[in-house]
């Protein structure tokens, strides 16, 4: 295996455009290490543009820029990440990006599922309609396209199954071989067929999410691979446009609150990046509450808060049939209680019959997304309740994964299966009207009539 240049500054990127700092210490530097670690204190890092503090970009002309972009049959402005590319790290030409058409997701609304979180007004980002159906795209091409400059001819990442998958398919369109780490039996089917069809080389290891990306920080260090995990801060650059794209849909009105779900926290801190910087260059005159929901059984967030009051890690074992969010270690911990602070957002958690229920109303409206994503709906519930969140406030949910990544889970929740064995049993009771198991029935025309009359009454 040749080995690439050991700084991921060195070849291709230019460092006159932005710099890594580190989170903790500040630290600036034109070149980052494999691990993406601050030299001086082993802190995360991230990406920041000194010249805009000296050249401002100019935000109506940009604005008009994008909107026009969008009438381009150019492959880097029909993506919805590129297309925003003043405010991603430079590229020397344009064609160099690898692109899969990312982002351009809609922006629902979600009128019964606003009833019955009790907001007037309720909007949902699908990020799930992404290219390989996650939000992770967005993050992936722009990290995928500053991996193949930097020369490198692996990429690797662990996963609870959407960053395997995507980056799987950004490697192979870019002519690069991708390593997968997924803890063995703990990501759907669905997501893990999708990085062996894209040609990964995939390895189910007898561990949880959080001992794979304990590995694979490791083997950055001793093999020529480039991570693309959300340590990774080309992924998060990349993840930033979700907001700009937000914004643009909303003609520039802020809502009041953006909900997301918590995992490893990349996400959350993508978005709030992007809204700190949109509020500095003066696209937006006010920000909107950046609000976190994680699964009660992987609230590592939620308890670094409440109980370390955002100062150290609270690490848990996590456990939560929304395998994607099954983090107990989350690695931007501190970016996401960072960007929580600085947009007065709060950070909650909820039960695994909530997000079933959750995720069934927003199937129910048409829309549908995977466990993880509906977190954001429960917990808006929760918010509602407390009064964090206000009846006639703007609410947007991130949905972050499309209905189709985890069809075990959807199947076991209408055959009312999902509950079994876990002492949650009396909720299959309670979301009766939300289950629609499948009906086997002889194939005569009576038994069908007999089916559809009856189920017009109910
Ligand atoms: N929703 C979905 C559908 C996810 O796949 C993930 C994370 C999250 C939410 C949480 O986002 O980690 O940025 O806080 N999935 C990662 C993966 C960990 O490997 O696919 P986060």
């Amino acid at each position: 295996m040749p080995s690439p240049s050991t700084s991921t500054g060195a070849a291709g990127v230019r460092p006159s455009e932005f710099r890594y700092r580190c989170i903790a210490c500040g630290e600036l530097s034109a070149t980052a290490s494999q691990d993406f670690r601050c030299a001086q204190c082993a802190d995360l890092l991230e990406i920041t543009y000194p010249r805009w503090k000296t050249a401002r970009p100019d935000c109506s002309g940009l604005m008009e820029t994008w909107r026009n972009r969008r009438q381009s049959s150019n492959p880097v402005d029909l993506s919805g990440v590129w297309r925003f590319r003043e405010l991603l790290p430079a590229l020397d030409d344009d064609q160099q990006a690898i692109t899969l058409r990312e982002g351009n997701t809609p922006l629902y609304e979600l009128p019964q599922c606003a009833r019955s979180a009790g907001v007037d007004h309720l909007l949902a980002k699908h990020q799930g309609m992404n290219p390989t159906g996650s939000f992770k795209d967005a993050g992936m091409t722009v990290a995928a396209t500053f991996a193949r400059r930097a020369g490198f001819r692996w990429v690797a990442c662990a996963s609870t199954g959407n960053t395997s998958a995507s980056m799987a398919a950004y490697a192979a369109r870019g002519g690069m071989r991708s390593l997968v780490l997924v803890p063995e039996g703990k990501i759907s089917w669905s997501k893990l067929s999708q990085a062996l069809d894209y040609g990964a080389v995939t390895c189910q290891l007898r561990t949880d999410f959080d001992g794979c990306l304990r590995l694979l920080q490791e083997l950055v260090l001793r093999a020529p691979v480039y991570q693309l995990n959300s340590i990774n801060p080309f992924r998060l650059e990349g993840q930033k446009t979700l907001a700009l794209e937000l914004l643009e849909q909303l003609e520039w009105q802020v809502p009041d609150h953006v909900i997301v779900p918590g995992g490893n926290l990349g996400n959350s801190s993508a978005i709030g990046k992007a809204l700190l910087e949109m509020y500095e260059l003066g696209f937006i005159s006010r920000m909107p509450k950046l609000s976190v929901i994680q699964a009660e059984g992987a609230n590592a967030l939620v308890r670094t808060l409440r109980e370390a009051g955002g100062k150290r890690l609270v690490s848990v074992p996590a456990e939560t049939r929304a395998t994607a969010i099954r983090i107990g270690n989350p690695a931007s911990w501190k970016k996401a209680a960072h960007v929580l602070k600085a947009t007065g957002g709060a950070c909650e958690q909820v039960t695994e019959t909530e997000i079933a229920q959750a995720k069934a109303e927003i199937g129910a409206e048409g829309i549908g997304c995977e466990p993880a994503s509906a977190v954001t709906l429960a917990g808006l519930k929760k918010l509602v309740k407390q009064g964090f969140v206000k009846a006639n406030e703007t609410v947007v949910l991130v949905l972050t994964g499309n209905l189709l990544k985890d069809p075990d889970y959807t199947i076991d929740f209408h055959r009312g299966d999902l509950f079994k064995g876990t002492g949650d049993e009396g909720a299959t009771q309670s979301l009766e009207k939300l289950r629609h198991p499948p009906i086997v029935l002889d194939a005569t025309l009576d038994s069908v009539i007999r089916t559809l009359e009856q189920a017009d009454k109910s």
